[in-house]
């Protein structure tokens, strides 16, 4: 997602700004730019693609003196990625830059247009500068009208912004995307997304509040809350290692990642998700006539997501949906027809059978999707359209965020399609707010981190593990099972629990490790004798429920919901968790398993 750093002070302020950009690289990006204040002359740069674009750019200038910068690593939302379109974006003397989604941009546009202010790009941020020098004119003191214009803004933002009006300052913003401020003692002053550009430059940071704005200048942080009450920053020093910094205090990548899923499940839904139903701007509307059936094709994890995606589907726009491994998809000679809608679905957009399926059903005429995390890979340029998943880099190999996202989009999807079906609009409402409960339900708690944890030391040894589970929650038991042997090297299996007498139960025994995924709203009392059966053989039973289940060995309780999404995802969070603590038990290296990689680019 986009990255944003800034600079106040009279060191090498190009050096600062660049070096902190490709610090944020990993978070994803499409272009990138710079602006620059010193001595009143203003310079801005900006590129489409890799930073290093930038730098051919800027490597003619060379900024001295006492300045401000502003900088950023743009990852489309409005708008393609264009230079126009690449922050910061200009006002007439003003400069901004932003991370989130300006929801009521289009309100604000229309306003701003009809007072005789001129766009040039397609994205929401370009309102936050017009705003600004909006008024600045009525109110003739920059604060006032930086303030009074993020008073105007609904939505998710952390915004820097400079000006030729105040050129020693740098005004800045949150609310529900990240902005950290550093300082030293050489009187510099910082801005960044995350610590990482930070690291050997400030060694003090505050990590700012949602809806607290202010201005800096050198030697002055001046911050407020919403009501203008001024707030003490609380400093803290910061850590000098990198290593450790990017990792956030957490002991694993993986572990990091399953924590920030709250965070990007939010961007994943901005913009996209309103009270009124959802919107997918990526889809014209036409591009889903003719549409009969749909066919999902992915590997791994990301199969998973399109298991549990097709069970969305069907069941919310009664669209027959059918999912397949990639690497058998693409040699069975399959029957194609041009009134199916061809979904890939991929990470790192580069999984080479993915990939291949996609162009044979390109080269057969079908239309085709992509749900892809990394913009401008492989997947994403082939495919017709895509939707990104926005859920950052992901570097631990067992993906975590990823699914989360992928499952979030699929259920987007699943609700556009229903709605240009016509749906209920009680269910769409009742699918609405269980979707908007679901940044805080992945949250994860101290308590439950803790029983994981606590409980892990007794799964460390048996013969084998079934994750079991019904209708959505079968794929969930296989990516539980996969999460699982991935880190820890233990046999697992995901299974139907439906299934298991048909064979499987054969094995059950005492070391015969049964995870049972129970949700109260889809087939409770089916799965409570699925797991009956498996406790009568006497496997030793750990029930993941919101309901007591007195014959459990271990049980995991969930919060009670009234949606089996909801539940879905809680347990999701359960089964990564159990994966992540057993692994780290068995002293595996969890980041990078032994035998995987991360991206697969052969067959
Ligand atoms: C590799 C990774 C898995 C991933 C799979 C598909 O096996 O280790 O975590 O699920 O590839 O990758 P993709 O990038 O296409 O989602």
């Amino acid at each position: 997602m986009c990255g944003i750093v800034g600079y106040i002070g009279s060191n090498d302020i190009k050096e600062f700004l660049i070096e902190g950009l490709k610090e944020l690289e990993y978070r994803g990006y499409d272009s990138a730019g710079m602006a620059v204040i010193t001595d009143e002359d203003m310079r801005v740069f900006k590129a489409v693609g890799k930073i290093r674009n930038l730098e051919e750019k800027i490597k003619d200038f060379s900024p001295s003196g006492e300045g401000v910068g502003i900088a950023h690593t743009r990852w489309a939302t409005h708008g393609k990625p264009t230079e126009l379109n690449a922050h910061p974006h200009l006002g007439e003397f003003s400069y901004v830059v932003h991370n989130g989604i300006i929801e009521n941009y289009k309100e604000l546009k229309k306003e701003l247009e009809k007072a005789g202010h001129r766009f040039v790009s397609q994205t929401d941020t370009e309102t936050v500068v017009h705003l600004f020098e909006h008024y600045l004119k009525e109110l003739n003191d920059p604060f006032r009208a930086f303030d009074k214009s993020v008073s105007r803004l609904e939505g998710a933002y952390a915004i820097l912004l400079i000006t030729k009006a105040a050129p020693d300052t740098v005004f800045f913003a949150k609310n529900g995307s990240p902005l950290i401020i550093g300082k030293n003692e050489k009187e510099e002053i910082f801005f960044a997304s995350s610590d990482a550009p930070l690291i050997g430059h400030a060694s003090e940071v505050t990590y700012l509040e949602d809806k607290t704005r202010g201005y800096c200048k050198k030697e002055q942080i001046s911050i407020f809350d919403e009501s203008g009450k001024n707030i003490k920053p609380d400093f803290k020093p910061l850590t000098a290692d990198k290593e450790l910094a990017q990792k956030g205090g957490f002991r694993f990548f993986m572990e990091k990642e399953i924590y920030e899923q709250s965070r990007v499940i939010s961007e994943t839904i901005m913009g996209r998700v309103k009270s009124d139903g959802v919107e997918l701007e990526e889809l014209n509307r036409e591009f889903l006539d003719g549409i009969e059936s749909i066919k999902i094709c992915a590997c791994g994890t990301s199969y998973h997501a399109g298991l549990s995606g097709a069970y969305l589907i069907e069941r919310l726009s009664r669209i027959p949906a059918h999912v397949e491994i990639a690497s058998e998809f693409r040699y069975k000679d399959p029957v194609l027809s041009d009134k199916t809608l061809f979904v890939v679905i991929s990470q790192s957009g580069e999984t080479a059978d993915t990939l291949e399926a996609l162009k044979m059903a390109k080269r057969s005429g079908l239309k085709t999707l992509a749900i892809c995390n990394v913009d401008n890979s492989s997947i994403v340029r082939e495919a017709d359209i895509t939707l990104l998943t926005r859920a950052g880099i992901e570097k631990g190999v067992a993906s975590t965020k990823a699914f989360a996202t992928q499952m979030m989009v699929l259920w987007i999807f699943a609700l556009y399609l229903a709605q240009k079906r016509g749906i209920n609009p009680q269910t769409l409402s009742k699918e609405i707010d269980a979707i908007l409960h679901i940044p805080k339900l992945l949250q994860v708690k101290a308590g439950l981190h803790e029983k994981i944890k606590r409980l892990s030391k007794r799964y460390l040894h048996g013969h084998g593990f079934f994750f079991i589970g019904r209708d959505i929650f079968y794929p969930l038991a296989l990516e539980g099972a996969l999460k699982l042997k991935e880190i820890s090297y233990l046999h697992a299996e995901g299974y139907p629990a439906g299934e298991m007498k048909h064979g499987p139960i054969a094995l059950a025994d005492p070391e015969l490790f049964t995870i049972a995924l129970m949700p109260k709203n889809l087939l409770y009392e089916k799965i409570k004798s699925n797991v009956e059966e498996l406790s009568a053989r006497d496997s030793t039973i750990l029930a993941i429920s919101p309901e007591p289940f007195e014959i459990a060995d271990d049980f995991i309780k969930i919060e009670s919901h009234d949606h089996y999404m909801m539940e879905y995802f809680e347990m999701m969070l359960v089964v990564q968790l159990l994966a992540l603590e057993i692994a780290i038990r068995l002293g595996n290296d969890v980041d990078m398993p032994r035998n995987l990689a991360k991206s697969v680019t052969v067959e």
